[in-house]
């Protein structure tokens, strides 16, 4: 596991290129395994949840030549079974639950460990499953799902699942007749996932709004594809910026997709410059305290609510933050508050007491934007601290000690 130290409190200035979004190029990897043919994605980020998908899709027989930003998938036929170390080991890899039953009317597929954000079930996809015809037993650790083949349903999801939205929508592209979901997951990489189906051949309406509608169809090609930006990333960059006191523009973005984070920064006393494609940010003096709850997209991202906890250290005042999707998401505020952050936590909300002269400390990662919330504190905090388990961070952000030292931060690697 390799180590990040860090020398606090400089600004930060420059501009930094945001990558394709993670959150949508794990789930078009595993879309074109309903496929037939070569795709080539566009805009592929070198992170490590990406090798994780090329081992599924390689052990399911699929041609993977990556380098980034750019994939070529060859998609034949499609066998064998997603090997269990690599969906205990990426929570995504359930994803190729829905194209695999569609496909081959089978899957076995090792049930996802606990995770350090909290229980993630699988009960709407499971159910959804069933309701398009499947029969799913639980072998030990495994699921066992047979159809078959599938036929269309429709199907109310009693929570907007991200995921479940995606395997139902893949599922139901080859399954019989119409498939109708309601209370759909509206996020802007569902919407990415329905245009690359629709370019293979699907007959997808509806993506990014609460109902999609699904017609199936006999089989899939293949197609080109440039993956959107990363709005997480965006906005962990654009957090970077107002931490420091520094200003930058984020190029490579789009700013409707990061709306509810913008309009937050711009309160905080941020002044912003939006363009089509960029969002220049200058930061106050003085950040202004400010209160938020995560919720499904529209809503402020859950994936951005660590990184919010560590700007509120900065902020004048006592800043609330509700985290309304996950049920254990704030396990990273032990780490913040070794720094000498002041954060009161109950169950399901922590209250930020600001502002803090942050003191370097060594810190450990144990989740992705939890790690990433660290690194933010650690460029506000004073002397040189020392961040473990930056695996964690890799998963998501690509080669993030070279992009924040390219913006004046002072950041090292140490691999062991
Ligand atoms: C995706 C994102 C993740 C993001 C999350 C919410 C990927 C790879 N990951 O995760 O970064 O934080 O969306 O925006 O795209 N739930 C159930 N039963 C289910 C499914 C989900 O109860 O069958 C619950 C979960 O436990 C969680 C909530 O619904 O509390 C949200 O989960 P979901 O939207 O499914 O997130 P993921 O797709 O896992």
């Amino acid at each position: 596991m390799g180590k990040f130290i860090i020398e606090g409190q400089r600004s930060l200035g420059g501009k930094v290129r945001i990558n394709g979004a993670k959150n949508s190029v794990l789930k078009l990897m595993v879309a074109a395994l309903l496929g037939q043919g070569t795709f080539s994605l566009e805009n592929v980020p070198q992170i490590t949840d990406v090798n994780t998908m090329i081992g599924v899709l390689r052990a399911l027989g699929v041609q993977v030549q990556f380098q980034a930003p750019r994939m070529q998938l060859s998609v034949s036929s499609v066998q064998g079974s997603t090997p269990q170390e690599l969906v205990k080991a990426m929570r995504a890899s359930i994803q190729v639950m829905g194209p695999l039953l569609a496909r081959l009317g089978h899957v076995e597929v090792a049930k996802p460990g606990g995770c350090a954000i909290g229980r993630r079930p699988l009960d709407i996809h499971l159910s959804g499953f069933q309701q398009m015809g499947a029969s799913i037993e639980s072998e030990g650790d495994v699921f066992v799902a047979r159809a078959p083949r599938l036929h269309g349903a429709d199907i109310s999801f009693r929570y907007p699942s991200v995921g479940a939205t995606e395997n139902i929508m893949m599922a139901a592209t080859l399954a019989k007749g119409r498939t109708v979901i309601r209370n759909a997951a509206r996020e802007p990489e569902i919407v990415d996932i329905q245009d690359f189906l629709n370019q293979m051949g699907a007959r997808i309406k509806g993506a990014g709004t609460p109902v999609i509608t699904i017609e199936g169809v006999h089989e899939l090609g293949c197609t080109d594809f440039t993956v959107i930006p990363d709005r997480i990333e965006a906005g962990t960059y654009l957090l970077a910026f107002l931490i420091t006191g520094g200003s930058g523009t984020l190029e490579n973005v789009i700013p409707e997709h990061i709306g509810p984070l913008l309009d937050l920064v711009q309160g905080m006393g941020a002044h912003l410059e939006v363009q089509e494609r960029a969002v220049e940010i200058l930061s106050p003096a003085k950040l202004r305290p400010f209160s938020l709850s995560t919720n499904p997209y529209p809503g402020f991202p859950t994936d951005l609510q660590p990184q919010m906890v560590a700007v509120a250290t900065q902020a004048h005042g006592q800043s609330e933050l509700v985290e309304a999707v996950f049920d254990k998401r704030f396990g990273y505020t032990a780490e913040l508050k070794k720094l000498g952050a002041h954060i009161d936590s109950k169950e399901q909300a922590v209250v930020v007491h600001g502002p803090t002269h942050l003191k370097a400390n060594t810190l450990l990662a144990g989740d992705l934007r939890g790690g990433a919330a660290l690194v933010l504190a650690a460029l506000a905090a004073g002397g040189s601290t020392t961040i473990e388990g930056v695996d964690h961070i890799d998963r998501g952000y690509e080669s993030m000690e070279t992009r924040l030292l390219r913006l004046g931060a002072s950041v090292k690697r140490i691999a062991n």
